[in-house]
């Protein structure tokens, strides 16, 4: 991965730091401090791209940042995570994601830059709830593979936020732009470029 696309200038203004939105999901008892950089409020206005460092981000764990007003999760996945979206494969709506729910450059089966680390936004495609993580198989129900449950209706997405068949959502999880610069270990939500 490069780091073309990075503007350190950007970058200097959308330092503040607070505390991370949120986190939930956890796998594991050690829970790691994730350092969560948030956006002025006028630049958060402005649509301004959020930068998020996942250095201590932990397999299973979930970040949560905001950005234009919507909540982006941030997820650690280790291999058993990644084959659960390979054993889903036939049983989600939209496999090979073709509808425009992602930037061209994660409409792979991961749907992301990097496999293990997911970027998404956290909106049910029905009508607009939260979904959970629900990361471990068996977790949610027993033939459970493991993903997100949206608890309004009953919508579920694998693990790569690819919709189920059957269920009230229609669309895969929506991806956002975004950038991860491996040498700094952050990730800019809303900077188009993939890596
Ligand atoms: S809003 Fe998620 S299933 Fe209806």
């Amino acid at each position: 991965m490069s780091n073309q696309g990075v503007n350190k200038g950007r970058r200097n203004l959308l330092i503040g730091a607070t505390s991370a939105v949120g986190a939930v999901g956890v796998i594991g008892a050690a829970v790691p401090f994730v350092r969560s950089w948030a956006p002025s409020a006028k630049a958060q206005s402005a649509g301004a791209p959020v930068e998020q460092e996942y250095s201590k981000l932990e397999v299973g764990q979930q970040i949560t940042v905001e950005w234009r007003g919507k909540p982006v999760w941030i997820i650690r996945r280790d291999k058993k995570m990644l084959s659960s979206i390979t054993k889903s494969e036939e049983f989600v709506a939209d496999p090979a994601s073709e509808a425009e729910q992602q930037p061209e450059y994660c409409k792979n089966e991961y749907r992301s830059v990097d496999p293990e680390i997911f970027v998404a936004i956290g909106i049910c495609t029905h009508l607009g709830c939260s979904p959970k993580l629900f990361a471990d198989p068996g977790s949610l129900e027993n033939e459970w593979l493991g993903g997100f449950y949206c608890p309004c209706h009953g919508s579920k997405f694998d693990l790569a936020g690819r919709v189920y068949s059957g269920v009230p959502a229609n669309a895969n999880l929506e991806v956002p732009p975004y950038i991860i610069d491996t040498a700094s270990k952050t990730i800019i939500v809303g900077e188009d470029g993939g890596a």
